[in-house]
């Protein structure tokens, strides 16, 4: 495989060169931008990268559309109500678009990448005046200036597979950062739009990976989340004898009291070797998201998943004898085409043996220009919802007693938010990254703490700062 095209820097100091000219031509009108992420992690940390470059522009940040100069929509395809949604919200900003009519309004991300949506677009909602794709991500500097230069559209979902290092990024203040070290993928699972969206799997160089991390920890972030579609087959691109549980113990060895977790393993190239890095390495949270989808080896199969239950049991047992503490979490989709009761009743039988500590649990829905859309689905709606529902059911029970047997128990914490209710004021993580209210005295932001488990409910565990 060929190693990835990292973008020259000659390409990209032409866009500083964009960056530099917005910057000059707005500087006394002090513009605002409002930027909304639907999707997952990956989105949200292209989000800052955008951000990061509105804000060398010159641009300062709002939370409200209506004191916003940009509005800028980073978009989802995954699901249907992914889809709708950001429809919805880009049809809402018509009234805004009338009421002030210099306000740009940009549309970016996985949705806007697939040629139906940009037609779509183009057609329906005539005020949408910027849109590119995730490939054009580094681009926007200069799509951007040729917006403010009075180009009526500007739309670019071009580009290759490739790798933009050194874009500036506004993090979001707190203890939790992102750090992509993959883009793209390459599994092709039928029913998943990802891959058609995101491009091949890309890995960025260990060393970028590493310095982003310093910079990180030395910034004051605590919790540090590696992103990537399919983490466990980072490195494979680079011509380097590295794999990701080496990239772990690279990371593990930089200096700073901080955890360390990792999104999304796939269970195709999950191996013995991951878990032993990840028992071995102090700053790695013993947490683990490890996507199931299905507990039928036929559904798996259909699914192009490459593996079976038994062999995701195993990996489950794998690594619960390694880290006998570990949290395990899951992605499940329910009504893929094809799906029986007794297909269903396997997943809710690994659902029910493995006692996961979280659930994500998906309706499937269709997604053109898939393998699956075009497969017969024959169950109704209403028996998917029932399954669904069963589901959800199982899987609460199990969380309900899962919480009650942390009462009592101190453990540490890292401190990451404020919380709703004045009793316990602010949230917090465990290692396992279960949600914790804490109260007590000095809390703050950011600060590693130990405490105790006063009282549990089924989405919350409360605590006293001790
Ligand atoms: N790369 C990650 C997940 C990316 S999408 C992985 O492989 O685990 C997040 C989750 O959305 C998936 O795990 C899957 O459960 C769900 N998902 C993806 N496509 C879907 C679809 N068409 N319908 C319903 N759920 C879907
Ligand atoms: Fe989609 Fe499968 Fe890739 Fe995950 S591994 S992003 S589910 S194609
Ligand atoms: Fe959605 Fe794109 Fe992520 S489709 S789930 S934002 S990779």
């Amino acid at each position: 495989m060929p190693t990835p095209v990292t973008i020259s820097e000659n390409e990209l100091r032409e866009q500083f060169t964009y960056i530099d000219a917005i910057a000059g031509s707005i500087r006394d009108k002090r513009p605002r931008a409002y930027t909304h992420t639907f999707g997952c992690q990956q989105n949200e940390a292209d989000t800052e990268r955008i951000r990061g470059m509105l804000h060398q522009m010159g641009y300062e940040m709002t939370d409200n559309t209506e004191d916003a100069d940009l509005v800028l929509f980073n978009t989802c395809a995954v699901r249907e109500h992914a889809e709708d949604r950001a429809f919805g919200n880009v049809g809402a900003l018509r009234q805004l678009k009338k009421r002030r009519p210099e306000v740009i309004i940009a549309l970016c991300g996985c949705m806007v990448q697939q040629d139906k949506n940009v037609e779509k677009i183009k057609k329906s909602y005539p005020y949408v005046s910027l849109l590119f794709g995730t490939h054009a991500l580094w681009r926007f500097p200069s799509l951007l200036y040729r917006v403010l230069s009075g180009e009526k559209r500007v739309f670019d979902i071009g580009g290759t597979d490739d790798i933009a290092e050194g874009l500036p990024v506004l993090r979001g203040q707190g203890a939790k950062a992102w750090l992509s070290i993959m883009y793209g993928c390459n599994n092709f699972c039928t029913y998943c739009i990802v891959p058609y969206v995101r491009g091949r799997e890309r890995s960025r160089r260990p060393e970028e990976i590493e310095a982003e991390l310093r910079e990180l920890v030395a910034a004051g972030y605590k919790e540090i989340t590696l992103l990537g579609q399919n983490v466990n087959s980072y490195g494979k691109d680079l011509a380097l004898d590295l794999d990701f549980s080496d990239l772990l113990r690279r990371l593990n060895a930089v200096p700073g009291d901080f955890w360390l977790r990792f999104m999304t393993s796939h269970p195709k190239d999950a191996s013995p070797r991951l878990f032993d890095a990840m028992a071995e390495c102090d700053k790695v949270a013993k947490q683990l998201h490890l996507p199931f989808q299905s507990g039928s080896d036929t559904i798996l199969h259909r699914m192009n998943r490459g593996y079976t239950a038994g062999e995701y049991r195993a990996l489950i047992a794998d690594a619960r004898a390694k880290m006998p503490a570990i949290t395990l979490s899951s992605d499940i989709i329910v009504g893929f085409p094809g799906e029986t009761e007794a297909d269903f009743e396997q997943t809710l039988a690994l659902v029910e043996q493995t006692e996961f500590d979280l659930l994500f649990t998906f309706l499937y829905s269709p997604r053109s220009g898939t393998p699956a859309a075009s497969y017969e689905d024959d169950a109704t709606p209403a028996e998917k919802q029932a399954r669904f529902e069963r589901l959800l059911r199982a899987q609460d029970a199990i969380v309900e007693r899962k919480q009650a047997a942390y009462q009592g128990k101190r453990l540490r914490l890292l401190v990451d938010g404020m919380a709703k209710g004045p009793d316990y004021p602010f949230t917090a993580r465990t290692e396992g990254n279960l949600l914790v209210c804490v109260r007590g005295e000095g809390l703050q932001i950011g600060d590693f703490i130990e405490a105790e488990i006063e009282k549990t409910t089924l989405r919350c565990l409360f605590a006293r700062k001790l």
